[in-house]
């Protein structure tokens, strides 16, 4: 059963879906299971994906992907960057390739976390344990 907020591919057409609200059935794109996309949290690899924070001006957070930015290239970027609070999606800013991987966010909301989606390596999630 798919949880809230979730995030599944279908490993045949490449959609990527998120779960808005759960429901007890099994997701199925192209007449196979779609695959849960988990989410990392330890880089082992040189790129860096996991999602830091820093302190911006006036109370705002800048969130970054990630200690050294990310590649934003065509074939290889970051697409989304999520802010979570309480069980929550506070915002979510969609990019495109040459766009810097990172998101100011007006205001701390009390975020406790964000997600990324890297369209090679996946889902990666850091702790916001800067504010
Ligand atoms: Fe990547």
């Amino acid at each position: 059963m798919a949880k809230q907020f979730e995030i599944y591919k279908c490993e045949v057409c490449g959609n990527v879906i998120e779960v808005l609200f759960e429901g007890a059935g099994e997701l199925v794109c192209c007449e196979e299971p779609m695959t849960l996309m988990k989410e990392k949290t330890v880089d082992e690899i040189k790129e860096k994906h996991v999602p830091v924070f820093e302190k911006g001006l006036n109370g705002n957070v800048l969130v970054k992907v990630g200690e050294i930015p990310h590649p934003m290239e065509k074939e290889h970027y970051i697409q989304m960057i999520e802010v979570f609070g309480e069980d929550n999606i506070l915002e979510r800013k969609y990019l495109l390739p040459e766009q810097k991987p990172e998101f100011l966010v007006k205001l701390n909301q009390g975020i406790t976390h964000a997600r990324e989606y890297c369209n090679i390596h996946g889902l990666w999630k850091g702790e916001n344990n800067v504010i």
